[in-house]
């Protein structure tokens, strides 16, 4: 009896362990070839740094719950930027401290003494946070990143302001200085600052207001990009992120000031969906492009989409390149080519015409890659449907009338979220070139991403539809639109 109570309860444990661990990853909504935290929430990458083989990716997390809270620096590690493994976190909140998003740097040369010239630190530059004051802060790890130590003398930058946030630091070679960005949230603006051991700032200048000016302005990154098919030829970018959606400016930095080149008055977006916010770059990595890595949500509703126990993903992690376009600089991001080994049997279709009509496809699924070329109509809108079924889905079409893609979700579930059924479509004007459209989708259970014409615009939205509404359409509400060949690859989990 006794043993029989004690088996009984063991193959219970053994039972709930393991179906324990096959449910998570495979719940509703829960991306497979995208990033997320095992449990609870994340929002912004952080410290995004290749180091002896590995990228690191850090991001706001809270370790606690599901919703947004504590945070701290949760943290994963690639050596392809596809596969990731999450390690403990790195930077708890302490003594009612938040840590707020930052960067991390490769201190090569020791400058900040934490480590030692043989055995280099890491070094992280965050912003700590209370309800009434942000200030700049340091952590180092001299164990590959996996244990940090916060520096005993923080706070190194502190203007008591209750708005103040989100270092990026990067070594500028030419005046061998540490440089860094950081956010004035409230003024639309961004302060650098120079210093040559990490742990003395000295402010160099302020950049803004400009451009998008409706929201608060986060999250900076001042890079520098190469030119599209010019080898040695660059120019400087900076990105920043405003409450729901993201800007960038390109132009050129001299080691104390940023000068914006492109029209003052323009607003360039590196993503025009409704879900891509705080993206960071790797400034240099193997590919020698800096590799931008996104949020894939959105603050008007991030803490109501109904994904359990996860709340957040990383977008594709995307390289980095710019090309004048109409007299003006435009960033061009392509995913990084890793993405491909996930690829299984593709499924090809040649030549597929439609006049208004509307045709499914055999092919179906939740979790793939395509990639097609399109003539469209030129007197009505021409497009795909994914996540079709049951009279639902989402639709995603050029409108020749305009030259603009919509992604329209507004047939997709919005149920959970008022702020989220208030933001059905995003747009974006694009080109035809030699009357064709390039198109690169990918759909990973909630997320799809859209590269057309090999990265000139980009698109990042989340859905939330049933499992089993996967059909995938074509359709043309005008007449001869075409096809030409259009490949879907069924794509394997990363879990
Ligand atoms: C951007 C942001 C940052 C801040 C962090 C807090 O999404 O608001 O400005 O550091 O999130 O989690």
């Amino acid at each position: 009896m006794k043993i029989n109570l004690l088996s009984i309860f063991f193959l219970l444990t053994v039972h709930f362990s393991v179906f324990g661990q096959l449910k998570l990853y495979g719940e509703n909504y829960r991306p497979q070839f995208h990033f997320t935290p095992d449990r609870n929430w994340m929002n912004d990458p952080n410290g995004l740094v290749y180091f002896n083989g590995q990228y690191h990716l850090f991001y706001q997390y809270n370790p606690y719950a599901n919703i947004w809270g504590h945070m701290s620096w949760g943290h994963a590690v690639s050596k392809d930027l596809i596969h990731w493994k999450q390690l403990p976190v790195a930077l708890y909140e302490e003594n009612g401290i938040m840590i707020f998003s930052g960067s991390a740097v490769a201190d090569v040369n020791n400058t900040s003494g934490f480590g030692s010239k043989k055995d280099p630190p890491l070094v992280a530059i965050y912003t700590g946070s209370t309800d009434t004051l942000q200030t700049q802060n340091l952590a180092f790890s001299t164990d590959n990143g996996l244990q940090w130590k916060k520096y005993n003398a923080n706070p190194v930058l502190n203007e008591n302001k209750k708005d103040f946030r989100d270092p990026n630091v990067f070594w500028y070679a030419p005046d061998k200085k540490w440089i860094m960005s950081l956010s004035y949230p409230v003024t639309h603006q961004i302060a650098f600052y120079d210093s040559d051991n990490l742990r003395d700032w000295k402010k160099l200048s302020v950049f803004g207001p400009a451009g998008d000016t409706t929201a608060v302005w986060e999250c900076p990154d001042l890079m520098q990009v190469p030119v599209l098919g010019q080898p040695g030829a660059y120019k400087w970018v900076l990105l920043t992120s405003q409450n729901a959606g993201m800007q960038y400016f390109v132009g050129e930095f001299d080691g104390k000031k940023f000068i914006n080149e492109n029209p003052i008055n323009s607003i360039l977006k590196p993503d025009f969906g409704t879900d891509y916010y705080a993206a960071i770059a790797y400034h240099s990595t193997p590919l020698g492009k800096p590799v931008s890595i996104g949020w894939v949500n959105n603050w008007n509703y991030a803490n109501e989409i109904p994904t359990y126990p996860w709340k957040g993903a990383t977008a594709l992690p995307r390289i980095l390149q710019l090309k004048k376009i109409n007299n003006v600089w435009q960033l061009i991001q392509t995913p990084v080519a890793a993405v491909q080994n996930l690829r299984k049997q593709p499924v090809v279709y040649v030549n597929k015409k439609i006049s208004k009509s509307t045709e499914q496809l055999g092919f179906k699924g939740n979790v793939w890659e395509a990639e097609f070329v399109m003539q469209p109509a030129l007197n009505g809108e021409t497009g795909i449907q994914l996540a079709v079924g049951n009279g639902l889905g989402l639709t995603i079409s050029y409108n020749p009338f305009n030259k603009q893609v919509t992604i329209d979700r507004s047939n997709t579930p919005d149920y959970f979220s008022a702020a989220f059924a208030d933001r059905p479509t995003s747009t974006a004007t694009v080109r035809l070139i030699n009357n064709e459209l390039k198109w690169h989708i990918f759909f990973d259970k909630s997320i799809v991403e859209v590269f057309i014409n090999n990265g000139e615009q980009v698109f990042t939205v989340q859905i939330f539809p049933t499992e089993e509404n996967n059909a995938i359409n074509l359709f043309s509400t005008g007449e001869g639109a075409v096809f030409k060949r259009i490949t879907f690859w069924p794509i394997k989990s990363i879990w």
